[in-house]
């Protein structure tokens, strides 16, 4: 199977690295279909987008035809074997951009799967990269069920339908888990071994691994902006405390229970924890709260560690990344 190639940072392409279990998961999508969209979430930069790229190439390889769908990137793809539906949906997406409707493109996508549906009886592929932010968070449970709708009342037989959505919005999975329309499925930062791999990958100097594997908890985004930044830690903190947008009122507020935890992610588990404050550390995509159990099916590639204090990973609740705790500790230091 060929891998795709990533810009990891600019002027450094890696092919994509390990996500062997990830990808055996695809295999058997690609045997049997997917009964329900599945949807993907996990820490943001774990590489949701990275292994959707693969997902597509996969498929086409084993004879998929496959629409993908990526809004915030402007890119869309109908890699259709069916010439017609191909220019077609390129000139209508050409319209659309135009007039900057990334929104109606992600709708107007699926119409172009029921043509395909209804043209040749074939293998269908859709895959949606963070469609939820170019819908709309209030059209999230519409757009997925529209997406089961494709699979359950196709427009003719279809031979099978493998349907993947990411997303990197903690609140759409709220969204999505309200209702039994798709499958949400977990994807967390990279095993240790695999990370390793994509550690060797990126060129010296570099700390040494466990360093590097303490910091970013396996997460390749977190890779690459240490990497960019010369390993300038204190550099990177700083700029996630910045960007997260930490204020003195948020911290002084919170204090005694950011505190707590940022020792455990699991004190925010407790039946007291206010859930204004876990409403708003998952929409700043700090923490993922409710950690799936760590049975191999339900997740996509390696279950994080069922708790692993050094990289902020709690029991019921983890930190997207060690980073991201760092950011938050010294938040409570400066304010
Ligand atoms: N398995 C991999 N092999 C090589 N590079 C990877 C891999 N996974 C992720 N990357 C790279 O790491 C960076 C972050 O990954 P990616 O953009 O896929 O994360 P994401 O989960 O989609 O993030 P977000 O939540 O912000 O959408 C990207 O530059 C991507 O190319
Ligand atoms: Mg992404």
């Amino acid at each position: 199977m060929k891998r795709v190639e990533l810009e990891l940072v600019s002027g450094l392409r890696v092919e994509f690295t390990d996500r062997e279990r990830a990808l055996g998961q695809v295999g058997e999508w690609a045997e049997r279909g997917t009964r329900f969209p599945v949807v993907i979430f996990g820490p943001e930069g774990c590489g949701k987008s990275a292994f959707l790229r693969q997902v597509s190439a996969m498929l086409k390889e084993l004879g998929f035809d496959v629409f993908y769908l990526h809004p915030l990137e402007w890119e869309f793809r109908a890699e259709v074997a069916v010439p017609d539906i191909r220019r077609e949906f390129v000139q209508f997406v050409e319209r659309a951009l135009g007039e900057n409707a990334l929104g109606r493109v992600a709708w107007v996508a699926l119409d172009f799967v029921r043509k395909l549906q209804k043209a040749r009886r074939g293998r269908i592929a859709v895959v949606a990269d963070d469609v939820f932010q170019a819908i709309g968070l209030d059209a999230v449970a519409a757009y997925v069920k529209a997406l089961l709708n494709l699979i359950e009342y196709p427009a003719s037989r279809y031979e099978r339908m493998v349907v993947l959505v990411a997303t990197s919005e903690g609140v759409s999975r709220r969204e999505v888990g309200r209702h039994l329309w798709a499958e949400v499925a977990p994807m967390w930062n990279m095993s240790k071994e695999g990370f390793q791999q994509l550690y060797d990958k990126i060129p010296s100097p570099k700390p040494p691994f466990d360093e590097a594997w303490r910091l970013t908890g396996g997460n390749p985004r977190m890779l690459s902006r240490l990497y960019e930044a010369l390993w300038n830690v204190e550099g990177v903190v700083s700029r996630l405390v910045d960007e997260k947008r930490f204020s003195a009122g948020f911290v002084a507020r919170w204090r005694r229970w950011l505190e707590a935890a940022v020792e455990d992610p699991d004190a925010l588990w407790s039946p007291d924890a206010p859930e204004e404050l876990i409403d708003e550390l998952e929409e700043r995509n700090l923490i993922i709260y409710h950690m799936y159990r760590r049975e191999e099916w339900a997740w996509i590639d390696q279950p994080p560690p069922e708790k692993d204090p050094e990289i902020g990973v709690g029991r019921r609740v983890a930190w997207h990344t060690p980073l991201h705790r760092e950011a938050l500790r010294r938040a409570l230091q400066e304010m």
